[in-house]
């Protein structure tokens, strides 16, 4: 049985001093959960310190991005090797908010990815389609050209152990989140073409997080399909108790 994920993407919020506090209370709710990993995602400049107040505890580090570069000449860039060096285990690659505010293609992300692989980082990769996308029809067929070219070159061996997170561009951040059944008819698609790309236990062991307006209410009946094995939050892991509901309703 594939164990549940819950992570918390605090995107562009909390300073330093505003980290600390909002870990330390993740720490007294949430510290030893055997049952659902949970993974906090923090700003760059917060990584070190969260590190080090996470240590000895089973709650995961994550970076919100990286570059695909080994060091030089990318001003305002941070590599895999720098992100491990603080203590980061998984990095989320292919955030939405990346691709469409950024620019970020999908050549870029199987770039990270596979950087990310080399330098021991697990990846949380990100897929989903816009709302225009899904009204016209295209929605399959954009989540699977995300998968395949974002996967290009991957091996089974490599793919193994890393995350998707599958977060439709309409639910976030909008207070509309995708029905359970909406959701799980995706999570059900991704899942087969990881059958069809590697195989079927690798398919079936892969967690698929959804992501897009997650709160305490909804979380349960999303996180109880089939084929939907945690979550990955934004506005509502702010807050250290509506995270932690999250993290329980799993
Ligand atoms: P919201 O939960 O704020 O919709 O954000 C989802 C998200 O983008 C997580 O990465």
């Amino acid at each position: 049985m594939r164990k549940k994920i819950v992570a918390g993407n605090w995107k562009m919020n909390n300073d330093l001093n505003e980290s600390i506090e909002l870990v330390n209370e993740i720490k007294k709710i949430l510290l030893n959960r055997e049952d659902v990993k949970v993974i906090v995602a923090p700003p760059f400049t917060a990584l070190d310190r969260v590190s080090q107040l996470l240590s000895g505890t089973n709650i995961g580090l994550s970076a919100q991005n990286m570059c695909y570069e080994d060091s030089g000449a990318f001003t305002g860039a941070i590599s895999a090797k720098m992100l491990k060096s603080v203590g980061c285990e998984y990095v989320i690659l292919g955030h939405s908010e990346r691709r469409t505010l950024f620019g970020e293609t999908n050549s870029d992300i199987n770039k990270k990815f596979k950087k990310a692989i080399s330098e021991g980082l697990i990846p949380i990769f990100c897929i989903g389609e816009t709302l225009e996308e899904r009204e016209s029809g295209k929605m399959k067929k954009v989540i699977k050209k995300q998968i395949k070219k974002g996967l290009k070159e991957i091996s089974p061996e490599n793919f193994e152990g890393t995350i998707v997170a599958y977060e439709p561009v309409w639910a976030i951040g909008t207070g509309k989140t995708a029905t359970p059944e909406q959701a799980q008819e995706v999570h059900a698609f991704i899942r087969k073409l990881l059958k069809e790309m590697y195989s079927e236990s690798l398919s079936e062991s892969t967690i698929i997080q959804y992501g897009g307006s997650v709160k305490p209410e909804n979380a349960g009946e999303l996180m109880g399909q089939l084929d939907i094995d945690g979550a990955l939050v934004g506005g509502a892991c702010l807050k250290a108790d509506s995270f932690a509901n999250i993290v329980k309703n799993a």
